[in-house]
């Protein structure tokens, strides 16, 4: 069960906060994640701000199926919010985990701890030991050290809020128990809310309270921009370290991976590169500087040169890309395809083996295999009213400074000659020549020349200053 109804008012945003993004997911989804790790079904998100837009980013993360809504429209303190997210949990006798909507960096092996000590069926808690516990329940145990209660921050006494042992607010406990005890919750506290913290005592008193102790890092939750952002480096650093048991990162410091890329064995990958969504980058490929790649699929053994940027491409094998080209939504390249400087690809489709190599626009196009692009290409794809295809079929020669005006295909083998301008349909086998015939004026050169040498002279002899521009 995640908790997630708050409003996040430190935030200060128009969007909810635990759809604020840490390393390219939004806060919530990191609960819903781990809980999926651990097998937990059904899950349960207890929402209540901005319940509308959580929702639909949640089934569009994790489909519309994964996950039961609970609304809680008035928050009315985490007791509240679990006494509510177990109505939609009515047949269920399970163990149930707590977790909250705004607490990104807990580790699935933690987490696998508590459920762990909860086999017995008692209540476990998770706490750290933290120096400076200010805002934090504190953890009141009796002689024998065994958990009393739970005392918040703002109803603890001076001596109470110098214990240094907090509670992270996650808890397993079977939902029978859960069911009963915030059935008994009232809220006769400093916030007049219903505090989850006071099922600590009930749970003293019958089925048992066991601790589970975590790294202070781990528990942090979220509440401002700051913290939000010291999380993402904490993040990032985790993936980092994760992608470098297989890939070689030359600067990991400068290098952001989102946390559901996927990286392959033998990769590398060069300083200030940014690996964004859902990549996934195939074995042995190289990723040079600078490049940015989002929900892009690289395949093995394919080389990005600096500086090269994807969107929602598909790459195949041993290609060789960049520097500087651009791969915008809709790109799908064959294996051993090489697009390379200043070439800009959208909805294209590129065959096996084909070339464009510099300075070059492919639209709405179909190039098939074996085709060689020549250096600025363009594929007119625009009539100022709608897109219209290209089709370059196997083998197809495509000169430089060639425009090609869709919808028209080029056969397979053809030639177009340097410069075309393409509006029809070009044959198999057959070569297109747009330009106009070259003529010479015989001896121009030597003429013109003579020309300009008169208008010096008769300048100097007026006086004016030389031109100085001659040879520029
Ligand atoms: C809670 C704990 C405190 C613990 C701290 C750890 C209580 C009473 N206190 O305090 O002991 O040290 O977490 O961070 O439980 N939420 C709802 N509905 C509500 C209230 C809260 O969904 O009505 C959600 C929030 O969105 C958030 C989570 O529950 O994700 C925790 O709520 P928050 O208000 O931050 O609890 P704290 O006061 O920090
Ligand atoms: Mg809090």
């Amino acid at each position: 069960m995640i908790l997630a109804a708050g409003k996040g008012t430190r935030m200060r945003s128009q969007k909810s906060k635990v759809l604020h993004e840490v390393a390219g997911a939004p806060l919530v989804a990191y609960p819903v994640k781990a809980a999926q790790a651990l097998g937990a079904n059904p899950i349960v998100c207890v929402l209540g701000h901005q319940i509308d837009e959580v929702s639909r980013v949640l089934s569009a993360r994790f489909g519309a199926e994964a996950i039961r809504v609970a609304a809680q429209h008035e928050q009315r303190g985490t007791g509240h919010a679990v006494a509510l997210g177990l109505e939609p949990l009515s047949g269920f006798s399970g163990l149930v985990l707590i977790l909250y909507g705004d607490v990104p960096l807990l580790r699935e092996s933690t987490l696998a701890r508590m459920v762990d000590a909860a086999a017995k069926g008692t209540l476990v808690m998770l706490t750290a030991r933290v120096a400076h516990p200010s805002g934090y329940g504190r953890i009141v145990r009796n002689e024998e050290g065994r958990v009393e209660r739970i005392v918040e921050d703002r109803d603890a006494t001076e001596a109470q809020k110098l214990i240094c042992e907090v509670n992270a607010g996650i808890y397993v406990a079977p939902a029978a128990f859960l069911r009963e005890a915030t059935a008994k919750l009232s809220p006769q506290n400093a916030q007049g809310e219903l505090y989850l913290t006071d099922i600590v005592p009930q749970a003293a008193a019958t089925i048992g309270v066991e601790t589970v102790d975590v790294d202070p890092e781990e528990m942090a939750g979220i509440n401002d921009r700051a913290q939000l952002v010291q999380a993402e480096a904490v993040m990032r650093a985790r993936i980092n370290a994760h992608a470098m048991e297989l890939a070689t990162l030359r600067a990991p410091e400068t290098v952001r991976i989102d946390s559901d890329v996927v990286i392959e064995a033998d990769v590398e990958i060069e300083p200030n590169v940014t690996l964004r969504g859902r990549t996934r980058i195939g074995a042995g490929a190289f990723i040079g500087q600078g490049c940015v790649l989002t929900d892009t699929v690289v395949g093995p053994g394919t080389e990005m040169k600096p500086y090269t940027v994807a969107d929602q491409a598909i790459v195949g094998a041993r290609c060789k890309l960049g520097p500087f080209a651009h791969l915008r939504p809709g790109t799908d390249l064959a294996d051993d395809v090489h697009v390379g400087n200043f070439v800009e690809t959208k909805k294209t489709r590129i065959g096996k083996g084909s070339k464009a190599n510099h300075l070059a626009y492919l639209g709405d196009t179909i190039v098939g295999e074996r085709v060689n692009i020549g250096a600025g290409t363009i594929t007119c794809n625009y009539n100022g009213f709608e897109k219209r295809q290209t089709i370059i079929e196997d083998g197809a020669f495509i000169g430089s400074d060639t425009q090609l005006v869709a919808p028209v295909r080029v056969g397979p083998n053809a030639i177009v000659a340097a410069g075309a301008t393409i509006t029809q349909e070009v044959p198999a086998g057959a070569l297109a020549i747009t330009r106009v015939a070259q003529t010479h004026l015989e001896g121009y050169a030597a003429r013109l020349k003579a020309r300009y040498a008169d208008r010096e002279k008769t300048a100097a002899e007026k006086g004016k200053p030389p031109r100085t521009d001659n040879h520029d």
